[in-house]
């Protein structure tokens, strides 16, 4: 079986192993609750490294104070289960997941965490400009929790090639940008990967451990975010300026409500930014030929679940 490593200092005998035998490291963080999102991540990295390294860790604090740390499933001995049985046949062997990372709150946060920030002690990392918009609205310190966990991350696993889903689109873009600006040589930037979303094949909806919250209404109205985004995809693909991409979307969004009018349903944004610096886009702005790619992100709240989605338009 996989070998679970709880502790730095055990997992870096391994780490140390490796590097003598002059193996690459891939590496998919994870907070657990794995699904076929996770596991194309986890296969990228297995066609692409000598070993591969998963961890799983509910980081507290990329968790608002109201915000659903308590609740985020936890399915611990399930996923091992799927990473056991998680091969890949990359010639001239065929290749397993090599280890599981799985610390404690303690042994990541040595000096505590608390979830009101204000009330912090000790060393966090902040990638500015990148984490006040699209999520960052809704979120504003999440972003400096997945910033700082990644990081340790980072510093306990070394990997050669991380690998993250385009699911979390701004959080790709963050820690390329954290990876870039703090020297990291483990992985460098070039070696953060960007693996695209995997969806439910029947209607779309994006993977997430987060569906798992959705009753079986909720679950039928979720696809309609991912719909939404095709349509403010198609209006700009047809040359409209953003309002009217952003507006096809909310008209998407809107009438799948009505047909479920007993969901509490609230399209939370939908937005339109510079696929590299993350800027919002102005709202007279329309597709124009030869400019960079645009994300076109959105996020919904069905009950008390909240979901995420984007694509990426003029990414030729
Ligand atoms: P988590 O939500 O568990 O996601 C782990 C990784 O799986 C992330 O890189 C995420 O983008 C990717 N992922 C999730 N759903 C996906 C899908 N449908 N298709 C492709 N990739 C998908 O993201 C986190 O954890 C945390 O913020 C973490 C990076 C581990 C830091 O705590």
């Amino acid at each position: 079986s996989i070998p679970l490593f709880t502790t730095v200092a055990a997992f870096r005998q391994w780490r140390e192993a490796a590097r003598r035998d002059n193996k690459s490291v891939g590496f998919v963080p994870t907070m657990g609750a794995l699904h076929d999102g996770h596991m194309t991540l986890v296969r990228r990295s297995l066609a692409e490294n000598d070993l591969t390294v998963l961890s799983i860790f509910v980081n507290p604090a990329q968790f608002a104070p109201h915000e659903d740390l308590a609740t985020y499933p936890r399915t611990l001995p399930r996923d091992l289960e799927m990473l056991e049985a998680q091969t890949l046949s990359v010639p001239p062997a065929t290749r397993t997941p090599s280890a599981v990372f799985l610390p404690s709150v303690h042994e990541m946060y040595p000096a505590g965490i608390a979830q009101d920030v204000d009330a912090q002690r000790g060393t966090f990392v902040e990638v500015k400009g990148y984490g006040a918009q699209m999520e960052g609205k809704s979120r504003p310190t999440f972003f400096r929790g997945v910033a700082t966990v990644v990081t340790k991350l980072f510093n306990a696993i070394e990997p050669t090639n991380a690998y993250f889903g385009q699911k979390d689109i701004q959080q790709c873009l963050v820690l390329k940008r954290l990876c870039a600006d703090l020297l990291l040589a483990h992985p460098d930037p070039a070696h953060l990967h960007i693996v695209p979303t995997a969806r439910d094949p029947a209607d779309g909806l994006a993977l997430s451990s987060r569906n798992a919250y959705l009753s079986a209404e909720g679950r039928q109205l979720a696809p309609a975010l991912y719909r939404a985004l095709g349509a403010a995809e198609q209006a700009w693909n047809a040359g409209q300026p953003k309002a009217v991409c952003v507006q096809r979307a909310t008209d998407v969004v809107a009438a799948a409500a009505a047909q479920k009018s007993d969901l509490e349903v609230r399209l939370d944004y939908i937005e339109l930014n510079d696929s590299d610096s993350l800027e919002p886009l102005d709202g007279a702005r329309c597709a124009e030929p030869d400019s960079r790619p645009v994300i076109l992100s959105g996020a919904l709240w069905i009950g008390s679940t909240r979901l995420i989605d984007n694509i990426v338009l003029g990414d030729a």
